[in-house]
């Protein structure tokens, strides 16, 4: 399949950069609501057709230039035997949070593909929707992020917890993050293997960590994981929050797209990277709680200072927040595809 996002994602020239944006099948739109009142939020990613109708709203009301998978980066943790539940206004919560060694030596591994076989279905049932329109992005979540969310039980504003763990017991930390590891190659394989054309991986509270902790308890086992696909023409985008930092390391794990937040300019920090990786993301999300005209403005300054730079996706530096204005996010995706460099 050639598109404009899959060409972009491996440095080839486009004719306007390509735009998905994180969360595009969100509750900013009223038709995600429609479906959301009648199921849980783990109904609709456990049930393939409804994964995939959500999976298609974007593609169907908004035109953007790939599907993501409607899922969760917590479905691994899930799958590993975390009581994980999403209550409205809470977020996700874990009611047996990892707090022993015990506690790690009684997650599963072996039987990952049986527990996750839902999401190797949705796939197939959105492929066949798209019916290679566009291409379909995976995902998984990044082991160290994972893993915040399993100690913590739950979203965490400083990541105590964590920190804590991995200052005090680095070999428990470790023996944890191996074995979520070792869980996200699995699947990450059977998406692949299922049919995706793209994958993400999001390590979006690498943020918290200092230089060296990030090199220890995140980036090694994003490097593993990257190095373990079964792939030959399936990009692998590298995401986390704090990017603008992190990029340089990021890229030693040779991803193919690497996802840059909004605290750096683009431009200088594609010029740090090795010619073949690409970039996505660096529109601040907050912008589009802004005018139309502004909107306009941001959009055209990014892409006036990229242009003439292949391997450049358009999305914002983090998702979409659920009470940002669809006109915007419609407007934002006109503004995108009308440009030409
Ligand atoms: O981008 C997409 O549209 C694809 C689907 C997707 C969701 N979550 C759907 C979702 C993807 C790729 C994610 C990734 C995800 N999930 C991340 C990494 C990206 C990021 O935002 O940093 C993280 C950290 C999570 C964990 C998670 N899931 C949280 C913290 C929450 C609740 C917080 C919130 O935003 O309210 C979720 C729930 C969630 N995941 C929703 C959606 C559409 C909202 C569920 C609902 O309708 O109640």
């Amino acid at each position: 399949m050639k598109n404009l996002f899959l060409n972009a994602a491996w440095s080839k020239p486009t004719e306007r950069p390509p735009v998905w944006m994180m969360r595009q099948a969100g509750r900013f739109m009223k038709e995600y609501w429609e479906i959301k009142n009648k199921y849980s939020f783990l109904e609709m990613c456990k049930t393939p057709e409804i994964a995939a109708d959500v999976t298609m709203l974007p593609i169907d009301l908004l035109d953007v230039d790939a599907a993501i998978l409607f899922s969760d980066i917590l479905v691994t943790a899930e799958a590993m035997g975390g009581q994980l539940s999403f209550e409205a206004g809470v977020g996700p919560t874990f009611a047996n949070p990892v707090r022993s060694e015990a506690d790690i030596n009684a997650l599963l591994v072996d039987g990952t593909e049986d527990r996750l076989k839902y999401v190797a279905d949705a796939i197939k049932v959105i492929q066949q929707r798209l019916n290679g329109s566009k291409p379909l992005i995976g995902f998984a979540g990044a082991p160290f992020t994972v893993m915040s969310y399993l100690i913590e039980g739950g979203s965490s504003k400083d990541f105590k917890k964590t920190k804590l763990f991995i200052h005090n017991q680095p070999e428990l930390a470790h023996k944890l993050l191996q074995k979520i590891a070792d869980v996200t190659i699995i699947y990450l394989n059977m998406q692949i293997a299922a049919g995706v054309n793209a994958l993400q991986l999001f390590d979006s509270w690498a943020t918290a960590l200092a230089w060296d902790d990030y090199k220890e308890f995140s980036h090694q086992y994003n490097q593993k994981i990257i190095a373990s696909l079964n792939r030959t023409n399936i990009p692998i985008i590298s995401f986390c929050k704090g990017s603008s930092v992190f990029a340089p390391l990021m890229a030693e794990a040779k991803p193919d797209v690497i996802s840059i937040d909004w605290n750096v300019d683009l431009l200088d920090m594609k010029n740090r990277l090795p010619k073949n990786i690409a970039v996505q993301g660096n529109l601040d999300p907050f912008v589009l709680y802004a005018d139309k005209k502004v909107i306009k403005e941001r959009i055209h300054k990014l892409f006036d200072r990229m242009k003439g730079t292949d391997g450049f996706i358009f999305n914002l530096g983090h998702g979409i927040m659920p009470d940002i204005p669809f006109d915007n996010v419609k407007y934002a995706i006109e503004v995108v595809k009308e440009y030409r460099y």
